[in-house]
């Protein structure tokens, strides 16, 4: 079975195909982000017009690497929410023109479940049961997966995501919007131990998260020390990076134990980082687990996540309703 995936949830406009068979066959992908740097921040209208612009020549690509054509398609599967509602209307709306045009059948996806599922594209795949930390600009939840839609909410931030908080902190930091991957850079030479920061909900005893007060320390240090030259730049950055790493490896474990499990998959934007990357790694490692991470490139919204989430659901039957609704907000 061919499956088209199309996601437009915020500023990604990504088109994949993915073969049951054969995997992943063709993926384009585009970026707004030059397109809202301008304004700091993802302006929706602009979000919306850009992926009406966008999508049919990204679907021509995906469909000429896999050296396949329209009518080869056998599922259009699409971002039905959460995310953007106007961006969201113009994934949806391809999604059921062609499915009207091809006769081919058409399931709505939940982003989050696209981002969780999408540690399963790499080898090696990670089995059943696992603990996942999804970590993106507007999530940051810890699940425990038991297969394909046996998801369980074990934690998740009571305030801000963790890749809002990179957003935020890299924006104090004057560093231009997408924050998270520039904050990330600038951390790589600092020094991580130059600013005392919190490590807020630590050792809370529960699984959920919270980042504003981090955000907010960053805030206060800036102030403290203004004006920071570089080397005071890349020290604070540095030190938040490792402060909300700390919170989340230490999360992650406290999960793995209190489910008894070895396996954890982490996906999400902020998933790309590397500096988490390699904590968690030697973490669980250090207690003989094992950590999944879809390639960087699937941890941000893509359009592959879309097409493989609605392969492995495919056998559980296709959710198809006439219209096409979607939910801007709308939980796992
Ligand atoms: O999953 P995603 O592409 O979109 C959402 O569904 O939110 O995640 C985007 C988030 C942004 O907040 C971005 O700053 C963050 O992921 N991010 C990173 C890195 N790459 C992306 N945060 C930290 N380090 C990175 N390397
Ligand atoms: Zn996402």
């Amino acid at each position: 079975m061919l499956i088209l995936g199309i996601e437009t949830s915020c500023d990604e406009t990504g088109v994949a195909l993915y073969d049951t068979e054969q995997g992943l066959l063709g993926e384009a992908l585009h970026s707004q982000v030059d397109l809202h740097a301008l304004y700091g921040g993802v302006v929706p209208e602009l979000a919306s017009r850009d992926h009406i612009r966008r999508l049919v020549p990204l679907a021509r690509e995906a469909l000429s690497q896999a050296g396949r054509g329209l009518g080869d398609v056998d599922l259009i599967a699409f971002t039905q929410g959460p995310g953007l509602a106007g961006a969201l209307l113009v994934g949806a709306s391809v999604a059921a023109g062609l499915g009207l045009a091809l006769g081919k059948p058409v399931t709505g996806i939940h982003h989050l479940e696209g981002h969780l599922l999408s540690p399963l594209l790499a080898e090696p795949r990670p089995e059943f049961p696992f603990i996942a930390l999804l970590v993106s600009g507007g999530h940051t939840q810890l699940m425990r997966v038991d297969g394909v839609g046996r998801y369980r909410l074990l934690g998740e931030t009571v305030d801000d995501a963790a890749g809002e908080a990179f957003d935020k902190t890299a924006s104090l930091l004057g560093l231009g919007y997408p924050g998270g991957p520039a904050l990330a850079r600038l951390a790589e030479g600092g020094n991580s131990k130059r600013y005392e920061l919190p490590r807020p909900k630590i050792h809370s005893g529960d699984l959920d998260f919270s980042f504003s007060g981090l955000k907010t320390a960053v805030l206060t240090k800036v102030r403290q020390h203004s004006p920071l030259d570089e080397t005071a730049r890349a020290d604070l950055a540095a030190s938040f990076q490792a402060a909300v790493v700390d919170v989340l490896v230490a999360k992650c474990l406290q999960a793995l134990d209190a489910e008894g499990l070895q396996r954890l998959v982490v996906a999400g934007g902020v998933g790309a980082n590397t500096s988490l990357r390699s904590q968690l790694a030697s973490a669980t490692a250090a207690r003989g687990g094992q950590v999944f991470f879809p390639p960087a490139r699937l941890c941000t919204d893509n359009g592959a996540m879309i097409a493989f989430a609605a392969a492995l659901k495919a056998p559980m039957g296709s959710p198809h309703e006439p219209g096409f609704p979607v939910f801007p907000r709308w939980d796992l």
